[in-house]
């Protein structure tokens, strides 16, 4: 709970509210629950997992373990955009690596990581399924092939 100007107090997670009641007796909606909550904040924050172990009677660290074994679950902050660079064979032999090198020097971030102005979120990747424009980069739903190092910083500049 947090305080506003006038006193009252207003839920810090207003969605979660509605997201446990819509689920309320349900059996097996952990992961429901998580995608909706996921779905609302962008990720899942800690605070959250605390409430679902109490609305859902399941100890933390379960929920935690169900998190973190599903890929498509963050427990951390993620960027407005997601970026990917392809570090599959077809984009490694056409020079992946540096095209990764000059995105991660531009963002200052690593990938996995999330620039703390969380404009993006770095994240690796083997083969985006578009080999014939290696090297390939993506923001993202867009697709950007044949890159090359001096074209990065314009690419990633299209995002706010
Ligand atoms: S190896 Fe890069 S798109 Fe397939």
């Amino acid at each position: 709970m947090s305080a506003c100007a006038c006193g009252n107090t207003a839920p810090k997670y207003p969605e979660l509210q509605e997201i446990l009641s819509r689920h309320e007796g349900e059996k097996g909606s952990l992961i429901p629950i998580l995608q909706e909550v996921q779905a609302a904040y962008g990720y899942i924050p800690e605070d959250v997992i605390k409430e679902i172990s109490l609305a859902l009677d399941i100890p933390a660290t379960t929920i935690y373990g169900v998190a973190t074994f599903y890929a498509q679950f963050h427990l951390k902050p993620r960027g407005r955009h997601v970026v990917r660079v392809c570090q599959g064979t077809a984009c490694h032999v056409r020079g992946g690596a540096r095209i990764l090198a000059e995105v991660e020097k531009e963002l200052g971030i690593k990938p996995g990581e999330t620039t703390e102005d969380l404009r993006f979120s770095l994240e690796p990747v083997a083969c985006l399924g578009c080999c014939g424009l290696a090297p390939v980069m993506m923001v993202d739903e867009d697709t950007h092939g044949r890159m090359t190092p001096d074209k990065v910083a314009s690419v990633l500049a299209r995002y706010e």
